[in-house]
């Protein structure tokens, strides 16, 4: 068995094809691909890769992402949808996780490609509203995802690596009290983490931010679109977001629970001093002056859409609503005798097989399908069980 994968059955494309396939075949080789991969999470047991696994929901999104799929987002006078759609995905992200004004602050945002990402705009913006520390330290707890490390390295900011309690899995505290220094410009607390799914105790870390006069990073890519609707639900979630005094910026994957597609995520924070501290402008430049908020330079206006149209359907009759009610029809399942089969939200007439844009053939996976054969709709990812020289920015 080759190493290279699909080799056993598809070519290996190791230059340009000498003449291009046809759009059918390429078609051919992306149904293989999807009809091999996709019963791997359908059977609703993975422990990351998937947050929806709604076929429904992505033919949606896909229909949503196709306005604008040719666009690069640049030009805004050419796109104003984008600036429309961005605009209103910060907003909306802040209305979600608590970012009003104060007496001298105003929230901000920014649409970033993803977790990483938004981590990685954070360290930067913490650094560069620091121009007086020469070397920069974030204290991160050992739980806080490894996009912490990877932007300390690449932006020269020390993240110095706190204990969690054994138990709790939450940072230890009086370790993160300290080992706060002149150096110090903020600390990370997750909501949730990757590894164990708990939330650290951002309470306590905003008061030690607050004491200090540092700022406090929390990391919600995972719970920013989940908790706040726990929260809504009744669960007994501690206040996490930008509700929490001291709590200075928050990062939420929409592309995670928000449901939408892998490549955004939104960095929002408590005031937007800090936001612009990592936009790049040049203002010298034979192309004509050059701003971006940010590292990414011209945005998918696909992605922008999609995600704006996910949130807009999602977050009212969606994760908002009342389940819906149970099913009442029932049909043989496709895969085995028995007759358990939901057949579409109470009991609607049945719909006719519909075929993905591609073409492909494939008909929306867990219809006509037992409980246990049906794929699950939520694949959750929460699983059970000396600085370096700073880079030049400006
Ligand atoms: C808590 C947390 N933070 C950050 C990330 C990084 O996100 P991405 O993979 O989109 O860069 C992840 C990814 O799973 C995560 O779970």
């Amino acid at each position: 068995m080759s190493d290279f994968p699909y080799a056993d059955r598809l070519a290996i494309h190791y230059q340009l094809p000498e003449s291009g396939l046809d759009r059918e075949s390429v078609h051919d080789a992306l149904t293989l691909m999807a009809r091999a991969e996709d019963p791997v999470w359908e059977s609703g047991q993975c422990s990351g890769t998937m947050y929806c696994g709604d076929h429904d929901h992505y033919d949606f999104v896909n229909k949503a992402f196709s306005y604008f799929s040719h666009v690069n987002a640049l030009q805004r006078d050419m796109c104003p949808s984008a600036t429309k759609f961005e605009a209103e995905i910060i907003a909306m992200t802040l209305d979600l996780l608590g970012g009003t004004p104060g007496p001298d602050t105003r929230p901000a945002g920014l649409v970033t490609s993803g977790g990483s990402a938004s981590i990685a705009h954070a360290v930067l913006a913490y650094r560069e509203s620091h121009p007086d520390v020469a070397h920069p330290v974030m204290i991160k707890p050992e739980t806080a995802h490894p996009a912490f490390s990877k932007a300390g390295h690449l932006f020269g900011v020390t993240m110095r690596v706190a204990p969690v309690d054994p138990v709790t899995t939450q940072v230890d505290l009086d370790w993160v009290a300290a080992h706060i220094d002149a150096d110090t410009v903020a600390l990370i607390g997750s909501a949730t983490n990757y590894g164990y799914g708990t939330i650290d105790p951002i309470g306590e870390l905003g008061a030690l931010a607050l004491d200090h006069g540092i700022g406090l990073h929390v990391d919600a890519c995972l719970g920013g679109f989940i908790l706040p609707f726990g929260r809504e639900l009744g669960y007994d979630i501690a206040p996490f977001d930008l509700r929490v005094p001291g709590v200075t910026s928050i990062s939420a994957d929409t592309h995670k629970y928000g449901y939408a597609l892998k490549g955004t995520s939104v960095l929002c924070v408590a005031d937007r001093a800090l936001r612009n501290a990592q936009y790049f402008y040049q203002s010298d430049w034979s192309g004509g002056k050059y701003c971006s908020p940010g590292m990414d330079g011209s945005r998918s206006g696909g992605l922008l859409t999609a995600t704006w149209a996910v949130i807009v359907l999602r977050h009212d009759r969606g994760l908002r609503s009342e389940p819906t009610s149970p099913p009442t029809r029932r049909r043989p399942c496709r895969t085995c005798p028995v007759d358990d089969v939901a057949g579409g939200s109470g009991g609607s007439p049945p719909r006719p097989r519909r075929r993905s844009p591609g073409g492909d053939g494939r008909a929306r996976r867990g219809r006509n399908r037992c409980s246990r054969h049906r794929p699950s709709r939520g694949c959750r990812n929460l699983p059970t069980s000396a600085s370096a020289p700073r880079s030049p920015w400006r």
